[in-house]
């Protein structure tokens, strides 16, 4: 196998755009329709997410061995997909059938005996990881909405009670998506897990987001969505030991903030936690009354709401961290921030001109994705920011 001639071979190909997903995906639907039912319902505009991807990623297979943790969690993920294994050589005809489609008399009986090589070495990876998943979780959760709560206009609190326990640790992530819309997004659930298994989880929708939009607009008491597993750590309390924490929020970032909050509480280590939540105004606390009701119930939380609008000051922002770091040196604390990309990155920009270590800094930076960083940041072990409709809604 010439790795640099699949290299050299597939940018030809991706040179030609969205041509290529668009013939891709024709192709396989043609062949195959029972494919369709297990991509978004709405692909009309949609940016490409897996043939981009599989061009790149297979092209790299000279590096397999390095990928292959990557590619198991990948093929593993995929079962929420409905993809199994039968479903591989399917994709992987739709892909041939692209590159000698875009390549022309460019297209070799070699160049198509490498491909075949190579798509089928990174495909025997993700299925083999796929299988050793079964034993260990069920491809998706089916989950009942018992609880709805419309608490701003573009923000739900849902209450999903899953058919069967969804093991998660506070801070991780779940994957979420509604059967008639099939796309995934993933929320961070707003609660310690808890003895009956329900979740929380905290929904503004997105301008453009199919999913989000279905959560806060389109779903009701009774509704079923599907619930994929917990991914993600860098926000759970092992990344802090036992030190005190000082904790930032913003927006519905407060979502896991909250559940790291119930999860010191469920601990009882005695740690001492300073809570700053911020909104840009005061109609923004969505969740008042949750903020209020742990402010009262635990000696060992401070907790600071900070109104981020100044009417004397238009266009200013302030942000929980400027309150916090006007009220004290936290530097012996861990510390915790959950927002939007800019609330966090102010934050941290903030905190690391402060004096803050980075060590204890724990925030999602940008390149990560619902299996950590972005495919593309893990093959070119580059950093590239995330994709807005790929990344954690805050
Ligand atoms: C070598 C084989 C494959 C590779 C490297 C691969 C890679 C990927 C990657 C990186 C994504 C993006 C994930 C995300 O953004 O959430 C993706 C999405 C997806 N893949 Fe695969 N995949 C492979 C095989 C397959 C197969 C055999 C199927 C079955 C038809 C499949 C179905 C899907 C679907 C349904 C999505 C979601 C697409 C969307 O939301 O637009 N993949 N794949």
């Amino acid at each position: 196998m010439d790795a640099a001639r699949l290299k050299q071979s597939w940018s030809l190909v991706a040179a030609h755009g969205d041509q290529v997903p668009l013939f891709f995906y024709s192709t396989l639907f043609l062949a195959h329709p029972d494919t369709r039912q297990m991509f978004p319902t709405n692909m009309a505009g949609q940016r490409d997410r897996l043939v981009a991807a599989l061009g790149h990623i297979v092209s790299h297979v000279d590096e397999v061995d390095r990928l292959s943790g990557f590619l198991g969690s990948l093929g593993a993920d995929h079962r929420k997909f409905a993809v199994r294994a039968e479903h591989y050589p399917l994709v992987g005809e739709a892909l041939l059938a692209t590159l000698r489609h875009f390549l022309g008399d460019r297209w070799t009986e070699e160049l198509s005996r490498d491909w075949a090589a190579a798509y089928g070495l990174v495909s025997q990876v993700m299925v083999g990881a796929a299988q050793a998943a079964e034993a260990v979780h069920p491809p998706w959760w089916v989950a009942e909405i018992v609880g709805h709560e419309r608490r701003a206009f573009d923000v739900a609190v849902l209450t999903l009670r899953p058919q069967y326990l969804l093991p998660f640790t506070a801070g991780q992530s779940i994957g979420v998506s509604h059967p008639a819309v099939r796309s995934w997004r993933y929320y961070s659930p707003a609660n310690a897990p808890r003895a009956d298994g329900t979740v929380e989880l905290h929904v503004r929708a997105a301008p453009g987001g199919a999913v989000s939009s279905r959560l806060v607009y389109g779903c009701a008491v009774g509704d079923q969505l599907h619930l994929a597993a917990p991914v993600g750590d860098r926000l759970t309390l092992r990344q802090a030991g036992s030190a005190d924490l000082l904790l930032l929020a913003a927006g519905t970032g407060w979502a896991p903030v909250k559940a790291l909050v119930e999860q010191v509480a469920a601990e009882g280590s005695g740690r001492r936690v300073a809570l700053y939540v911020g909104a840009r105004t005061r109609t923004e606390f969505y969740d008042g009354d949750a903020i209020d009701k742990l402010a009262s119930s635990f000696p060992w939380l401070s907790v600071t709401c900070v109104v981020g609008a100044d009417l004397h000051r238009p266009g200013e922002l302030t942000h929980p961290v400027d309150r916090a770091l006007a009220d004290g040196d936290w530097r012996s604390r861990h510390v915790f921030v959950c927002g939007s990309d800019e609330m966090v990155s102010h934050s941290v920009a903030a905190l690391s001109g402060a004096g803050y270590q980075a060590g204890r800094l724990h925030h999602e930076g940008s390149g990560r994705h619902w299996y950590g960083p972005t495919w593309r940041t893990v093959v070119d072990q580059a950093t590239v920011s995330r994709t807005g409709d790929e990344r954690l809604a805050r």
